[in-house]
Order: C-alpha cells, then sequence, then structure tokens
C-alpha cells in the first residue's frame, strides 16, 4: 500500500494495517457509496458530516462549472471581492435571524471558530476593553484543529503538543453530559443541578477578563444537547457580563438536528455564528463566520487583518448559493426532525436492551449510541474495531470515535432505509454481546 498521503485522525501504520479504515470509493449517488470492491454501502455518516444533502446533486455541479468557466479565483482579501462571494453573504444573512449583517468566508470549520475568536477579541481591543480577552468553552467540546481551536477544544491527549497550553486564557465549564452527569446524579430527577454548578463556575470569574463563550449547541462529540436550563444559564451570564456568544454550528447548522440552526431551539442569539460542512455539501472547501450588528458596526472603520488568500473564493461561494437555494427549496429541518425521531425510537426499540447498549440519544439526524462493558459500570466499550468492521461488511459506512457509534446520514434517507439499517445494527450489537 503507497504511504505518502499522511491521513487525519489516524496513524501510517493503522491505515496500512485496515485499523478503522474504509475502502476507496469509486462512485457515489444520493445516500449510497460504490466501492472498487465493487460493493454498495449506504453512507450513514455523511461523510464526516459534510454531504448532509447526498451525493451527485446536479444543480451543485452545474453551479460550478459555470462559475469556474467565467472566472475562477479572485480572493475576498486586500480590496478585492466577487459577485459570488457577495450573493452567498446575502444568501446567509437572509435565513439567519434579523440581528446579523455581515459574513466572512473560510475555508473550513476550524477556520470559521479561528476567525470567530479573533474578532471578538478585536471587539473588544477595538472597544478599550483590551483586558476581556478569555475565552470560555465547554468541556467535551471540538471547534476544530489548529492550535487555538485545539486549545479551546477537548479532544484527549493527541493534540496536547500543539495546543497552546494556555489555561490561564481559555477556561473550560462543566460538560452537561446527562448519561456521565459530572455530579453523579440521576437524569430522571436531577433538577437540571448542572445548570445552578455552571452558573456558580461563570461567576468566579472576573467578568472583566472575559471575551466570549464559544459553544456546539448539541457537542458533535457523543451528541450532548445543552438542556434547557443550562442554556438559559449562559445567555443570562452573556446578556448580564457584556460577553459575547459564539454558536459553533459547523456541523449543526443547515437543518441537521431538527432546526434550520440549533440556537433556534433555545430562543438565544448569539453575536457570531460559525458555519462550514453543510454549508458546500462538502463539495469544495468553504466556511462563514457571520456577524451581529453590534460587532459589523465595529469593525466599520477596521481593517481586519485575519483569514487567508483563499478565502471567498468565487467557485466555493458560488457552490455554497446553490446549496442555500436546495436547502430552501422544501423543509428539510422538519423532514430531519421527522426522520431522526423515527430513526432514534425505532434504535432505542430495538437495540437499548443489549447489555453493551449503555445510551442512545439523538437530536434529529445526528445519533450517538454510547457502547459500554455493561450498564452497571457503564465502563467504556473496548471493541469498537469489530462494531466498525461489521457495519463495513453490512454494506454500511458509520462514524466510530472512543466508545460511540454515530448514525448521521444524508437527509434523503427515508424510513425503509432507517429500517434496514437499525436491523443490521441490532444484528452487529447483539454479536458483539459475548
Ligand atoms: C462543531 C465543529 N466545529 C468545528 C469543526 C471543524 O471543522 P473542519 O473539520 O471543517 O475544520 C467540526 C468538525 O467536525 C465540528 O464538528
Amino acid at each position: 500500500m503507497k504511504t505518502s498521503l499522511l491521513r487525519g485522525w489516524t496513524s501510517i501504520s493503522s491505515y496500512q494495517n485496515g485499523c478503522m479504515s474504509f475502502p476507496p470509493i469509486k462512485e457515489a449517488k444520493g445516500i449510497y457509496l460504490y466501492g472498487y470492491n465493487g460493493k454498495k454501502y449506504i453512507d450513514a455518516k455523511s461523510q464526516m458530516m459534510n454531504v448532509s444533502f447526498g451525493h451527485g446533486i446536479q444543480s451543485f455541479k452545474d453551479a460550478v462549472i459555470k462559475q469556474w468557466d467565467q472566472v475562477a479565483y479572485i480572493p475576498t482579501m486586500d480590496g478585492h471581492g466577487n459577485n459570488s462571494a457577495d450573493e452567498l453573504a446575502e444568501a446567509i444573512i437572509g435565513i439567519l435571524p434579523g440581528v446579523f449583517e455581515s459574513v466572512y468566508f473560510t475555508t473550513s470549520g476550524t477556520s470559521s471558530c479561528e476567525v470567530a475568536i479573533q474578532i471578538a477579541k478585536d471587539y473588544w481591543w477595538i472597544n478599550n476593553k483590551k483586558g476581556k480577552k478569555k475565552i470560555i468553552s465547554i468541556k467535551g467540546c471540538y471547534h476544530g484543529n489548529s492550535s487555538m481551536m485545539s486549545e479551546i477544544s477537548e479532544y484527549g491527549e493527541q493534540n496536547k503538543p500543539y495546543r497552546l497550553n494556555d489555561l490561564d486564557n481559555y477556561l473550560k465549564v462543566l460538560q452537561p453530559y446527562c448519561y456521565r452527569c459530572p455530579l453523579d446524579l440521576n437524569s430522571s430527577d436531577c433538577g437540571c443541578k448542572c445548570a445552578d454548578v455552571l452558573r456558580q463556575q461563570l461567576n468566579q470569574y472576573n467578568t472583566d477578563e472575559i471575551g466570549a463563550i464559544i459553544f456546539e449547541v448539541v457537542q458533535g462529540s457523543g451528541v450532548i444537547a445543552l438542556p434547557d436550563a443550562y442554556a438559559d444559564v449562559l445567555k443570562k451570564f452573556a446578556e448580564d457580563n457584556d460577553i459575547l456568544l459564539i454558536a459553533d454550528e459547523v456541523l449543526t447548522g443547515f437543518g441537521r438536528t431538527g432546526y434550520d440552526f440549533a440556537f433556534q431551539k433555545y430562543g438565544l442569539l448569539p453575536n457570531i455564528v460559525c458555519l462550514s460542512k453543510t454549508i458546500s455539501n462538502g463539495l469544495l472547501p468553504l466556511g462563514a463566520t457571520i456577524f451581529d450588528k453590534k460587532i459589523t458596526e465595529s469593525l466599520r472603520e477596521r481593517e481586519i487583518f485575519i483569514g487567508s488568500t483563499q478565502d471567498g473564493n468565487p467557485v466555493c461561494t458560488m457552490l455554497g448559493s446553490a446549496v442555500i437555494k436546495h436547502f430552501k427549496s422544501e423543509n428539510w429541518s422538519e423532514r430531519v426532525k421527522n426522520l431522526g425521531e423515527y430513526f432514534l425510537f425505532s434504535l432505542k426499540n430495538s437495540v437499548l436492551q443489549y447489555s453493551i447498549v449503555g445510551d442512545i440519544r439523538g437530536e434529529g439526524l445526528l445519533i450517538c449510541i454510547e457502547l459500554v462493558k455493561d450498564k452497571e459500570s457503564k465502563e467504556p466499550f473496548e471493541g469498537m474495531e469489530v462494531i466498525h468492521k461489521g457495519f463495513l461488511e453490512n454494506g454500511v459506512f458509520i462514524f466510530v470515535e472512543n466508545n460511540f457509534i454515530f448514525f448521521v446520514p444524508p437527509y434523503i434517507i427515508d424510513e425503509k432505509t432507517i429500517d434496514l439499517l437499525v436491523a443490521k445494527c441490532k444484528v452487529i450489537i447483539a454479536d458483539s454481546c459475548g
């Protein structure tokens, strides 16, 4: 096997040994992937949760080719700009609540979050509150892989060498992980004590030093949705203390959780929204960071020294406009909500009974099964490699991380295919129970 390509989230030797790897794909259509090995697979992970509308959509291809033929590269930097990026910025502002006024285009989710933090810090600098430079995030979060995002995220030990390792300026508050309650309470009668503890934790900080709170409304890693009371505390703390709220919707934006944007579930309005993944259906590198009126106003006379010469590429942004047109062409969020409820209910009915299934939780078509050695000890299950291989043998690509199985299929999945996935899942889990 060739080894010159370095792949992320694996090692050269793991990949060579076929450990947690996937077969190369020759063709993709709808929710199906066709391997060089002649096998057909259901893409139940939407390719790292990017291809939310499915593979092979003609209008996306047409938009890209048309723009490519006209002008394929003009940056949005150094006084340049292009109509395609302008058009997409207007389209994004059009589908978000009215408080948002400006958009910076990036090339990934990581860079969207990076720009959000840079501009949040700049906002306080411009407003003569230079001390407000500390950033709060929630334990267990994932906001990307740059040095600053590795610092803000909490993603195992692997990234320690390239984090900023600056615990004074990057603070973490408790994670509302109900199945493994950090307060050791039972979620059925806990009274959402984590919200009280969060409040106490936040109140200990010197708010003159806090610039922003960045959060995933539903944490991708483990599918941890913020309880209402917890979200309320974040919102009130930010309002009362002049702190910016940054919603990372890189994974959840554009309907994934059954809401157009996941923050809408909580009736809270962030100051900054980070997008990527579904914004281009994963087909070209594209992300966006969107700012509310007050931040936009403060930037009016400011030369913002951020981003990359690749940002705002007209082909990528034209694709983004085609995706938004597609997103608006039917009520995808409603569809995702209904199918997600059906999927979750079917999974709970079929597999929750097995000894290694600790918890099943989901928001829209973002569903996670947490596997354990046994329900009593809740110790993480260790045979994930076998589970991964079991799904591949059964013709399914799933996302496996730690002791979690994720189902994040394209929105075009139907009930019949969900039934098939649940049936396959049942067999694989039953086989792994020993
Ligand atoms: C919530 C969230 N933020 C940021 C990122 C980073 O995005 P990217 O991989 O495009 O850099 C991800 C990626 O999975 C994500 O899920």
